[in-house]
């Protein structure tokens, strides 16, 4: 019988691990622990080392709860997320590219009418955003779901405000010709979470905290692939250093300033706004 060693455990955990039933985990798990085994030995990781990563991971987990997403910030930080987005979303020429989902999506917002206000009420710069949902021939996609999510002008989002009330986030239909329309406010830039375990990691580093503003949106219709995907103000800070990686040049747009008065989708703000003009265009499903 073989006992281990220090060169032969990797291969016996992998030869382990592949007796899972499951062959996808069959295939996943020794490949992990070969990368895992492989990244002990690349640091020649210490007893405290190992130790005080076992302690990090709890922390994520002791920190997270139905708000709160601890991992999914630390697996975007580490350009993890975006890595997957990429490899699994290699959308063809010309359809709107996926970016990160975040941790601050909350199922089920409420179903909106065209131009209706998701910021009225809260502070901040106006901002109308409307465009068509295409195909990637340019064809309208009519009835296209829009569900749009965003930080206030303080770069809270609902699920960071204890008990709040449903907060900048609804969900819009494209209209019969593919139109979409919403009133909203201007997002700003923001920090991510700096008090958990991901924060203080970051706070050991020159790395920038911040994300450049933005919306985000997930559109899906029927017959077409889901995107899950965000609008950054073009010109914002931080879109060069985006924390999580998420900045793709075609989802870079100009928030078009305008002097108060009568304005689009039935209102006549009485401070200037602005507006964004933006298409989606989805990819057929099945097609990558
Ligand atoms: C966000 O845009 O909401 C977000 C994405 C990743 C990490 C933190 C925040
Ligand atoms: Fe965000």
């Amino acid at each position: 019988m073989d006992f281990v060693n220090e060169d032969n455990i990797t291969e016996i955990a992998m030869r382990r691990w592949a007796t899972a039933k499951n062959p996808r985990l069959a295939k996943v798990m020794p490949a992990l622990i070969k990368h895992l085994h492989a990244f002990a030995k690349e640091v020649e990781l210490t007893p405290e080392e190992w130790m005080a990563g076992i302690q990090w991971i709890t922390a994520v987990g002791q920190i997270s709860d139905d708000k709160r997403m601890e991992a999914i910030l630390a697996s975007d930080v580490f350009g993890l997320s975006m890595l997957v987005v990429m490899m699994n979303g290699r959308t063809p020429d010309g359809a709107t590219p996926p970016t990160v989902l975040g941790p601050f999506h909350i199922e089920g917002s409420p179903e909106m009418d065209k131009d209706a206000d998701l910021g009225a009420g809260i502070e901040g710069e106006k901002l109308y955003m409307s465009g068509v949902v295409r195909d990637l021939d340019g064809r309208p996609v009519p009835g296209a779901a829009l569900d749009v999510w965003q930080a206030d002008a303080e770069g809270a989002y609902e699920a960071q405000i204890p008990d709040s009330d449903v907060r900048l986030r609804g969900i819009f239909h494209a209209d019969a010709a593919g139109r979409y329309g919403l009133w909203t406010i201007a997002p700003k830039g923001y920090a991510i979470p700096m008090d958990g375990p991901v924060g203080h990691l970051i706070a050991q580093t020159d790395i920038s905290h911040y994300r450049p503003a933005h919306v985000h949106a997930m559109v899906t219709a029927d017959g077409y692939q889901p995107l899950v995907t965000h609008l950054f103000r073009q010109g914002a800070p931080y879109l060069e250093n985006d924390v999580v990686f998420g900045v793709r040049a075609p989802l870079i747009t100009p928030f078009r300033r305008h002097e108060p008065g009568p304005g689009p989708g039935g209102q006549a703000p009485s401070e200037p706004y602005s507006t964004v003009d933006y298409d989606f265009v989805l990819a057929p499903a099945g097609q990558t």
